[in-house]
């Protein structure tokens, strides 16, 4: 059993809190936000996570997990302790690190007895040499620490998972010991784990992340071409994914990547190469393909209807949230889809198993509705944002007999064309040049 203090109830801090809890060790979370920390205490998660609860109440029962807002407390004795912070996306897509910086700053006040700090948050590559520097100028003289960067790789909605099943570890330190240190705590994870150098390991993360999204883009571009030339781009996918130097994985077009971390960590990558003086083309197709999807979609919803200007029209969106399993609508294509419906004159509406709550102040314009059948009901299109679970098994027939038009945009290509054809719907998912002839019949 290690001590350890895990700054920052966010979702990585949380997640990570929870987990090493779970696995044996004393955790104490902080955060400054004292309202999180009084409602953590009394069971109320800051996020929507599945299994969250259950984790933390658990190891809060077993007392190996606990909440605090001062540091003094959370470094008494401690060994490790992990930054788990946000690192916003500030002017010209750089990472504005002032929670960090105030982090490290912290720390460096209260460090006790020799301390790993060790950071989790994705920082831009440098920052770990720059959190040494911190601390040692904010410290007293003679408590000896390192600094170990281990990014996350935790994907929303499948965090705990992800955490306790890792594809790998990655470990950068200039100190040896340190490293092996943290890599010992992450042994019962039973994953390879990388030992690299400080940078290096700052740089795997923000590599591995605009590695998936430029998946993501490449296949919408790829989708784009196949609704020109008649091709299903959902076949295509599963065709390249058996390639084992492809593979099937992030190659679902769509109405493209949202979330709190594809869109801002592409756009801090370019903007660290910008300053180097480069040009980082890719990192900029990326980012254009990915916006140019959210205008697709409004244009695709305008064409199915026939109608340039949408007065008159009701839309109802089915999914709010960037993906599913998550309420979090950082960056949701649905929040520019429907403000876009909106502009060009459409009745907007809209249902979420788990994101209504949080989008609401988002979309103020947006009537939400508490499932989807009601939400049908007299509406010229409905649209997919997001592939819940729930709305594979939805009772079409019902749906398709309720609306005033039956044309339904799958934005997520979560329907089979034919199927939706026989049912009587005028459908259309993306990137599939076979629904849309079907659609033209
Ligand atoms: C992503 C990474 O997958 C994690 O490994 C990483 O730790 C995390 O960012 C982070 O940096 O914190 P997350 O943003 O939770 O995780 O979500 P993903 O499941 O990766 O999906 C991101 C977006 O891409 C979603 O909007 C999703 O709809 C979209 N997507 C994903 C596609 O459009 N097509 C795909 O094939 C896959």
């Amino acid at each position: 059993m290690k001590k350890i203090c895990v700054i920052g109830t966010g979702y990585v801090g949380i997640i990570t809190a929870a987990c090493f809890a779970d696995l044996g060790n004393r955790v104490v979370a902080l955060d400054i936000d004292e309202e999180k920390i009084e409602g953590l205490k009394n069971g109320k998660m800051p996020i929507y996570e599945p299994g969250l609860k259950e984790l933390v109440d658990r190891n809060v029962n077993a007392e190996r997990l606990s909440f605090t807002t001062s540091y003094a407390e959370a470094l008494e004795n401690t060994e490790f302790a992990f930054i788990a912070v946000g690192t916003p996306e500030g002017v010209d897509g750089e990472a504005d690190l002032k929670y960090v910086a105030a982090a490290a700053s912290s720390i460096a006040q209260n460090i006790q007895n020799e301390l790993i700090i060790i950071n989790k948050s994705t920082v831009p590559v440098g920052t770990g040499d720059w959190v040494a520097k911190i601390v040692n100028e904010h410290k007293s003289d003679g408590v000896p620490f390192s600094v170990v960067s281990c990014p996350e790789f935790l994907r929303e909605g499948a965090a705990i998972s992800d955490f306790m099943n890792p594809h790998r570890v990655v470990l950068g330190s200039m100190d040896e010991e340190a490293a092996d240190k943290v890599a010992q705590l992450h042994l019962p994870l039973r994953a390879p784990i990388v030992v690299t150098d400080l940078r290096t390991a700052e740089m795997i993360k923000y590599a591995s992340n605009a590695f998936l999204a430029t998946k993501i883009s490449f296949i919408n571009e790829i989708a784009n071409i196949c609704e020109d030339l008649g091709a299903d781009v959902t076949e295509v996918a599963a065709g390249m994914g058996y390639d084992q130097r492809i593979g099937p994985h992030f190659l679902s077009a769509g109405i493209g990547y949202g979330g709190s971390c594809f869109p801002k960590d592409v756009k801090a990558l370019a903007h660290m190469a910008e300053e180097k003086g480069r040009h980082p083309q890719m990192l900029h197709a990326v980012i254009d393909i990915n916006t140019d999807r959210r205008q697709m979609a409004v244009q695709r919803v305008k064409e199915m209807l026939g109608k340039e200007l949408l007065t008159g029209t009701t839309i109802g969106l089915l999914g709010l949230s960037f993906k599913p399993n998550t309420d979090d609508m950082r960056e949701a294509p649905s929040l520019d889809i429907a403000k876009s419906l909106e502009a060009a004159g459409a009745q907007v509406r809209a249902y979420d198993p788990i994101a209504m709550e949080e989008a609401a102040p988002l979309l103020p314009k947006v009537e939400m509705f508490p499932n989807p059948y009601k939400m049908a009901v007299g509406c010229d299109l409905l649209m997919v944002n997001t592939e819940w679970n729930e709305f594979q098994q939805l009772d079409l027939e019902k749906i398709h007999d309720t609306m005033k038009q039956p044309f339904l945009f799958d934005g997520r290509n979560i329907y089979d064309p034919d199927k939706m054809a026989q049912l009587g719907f005028k459908y259309r998912g993306v990137g599939r040049g076979y629904d849309g002839r079907v659609a033209d019949k």
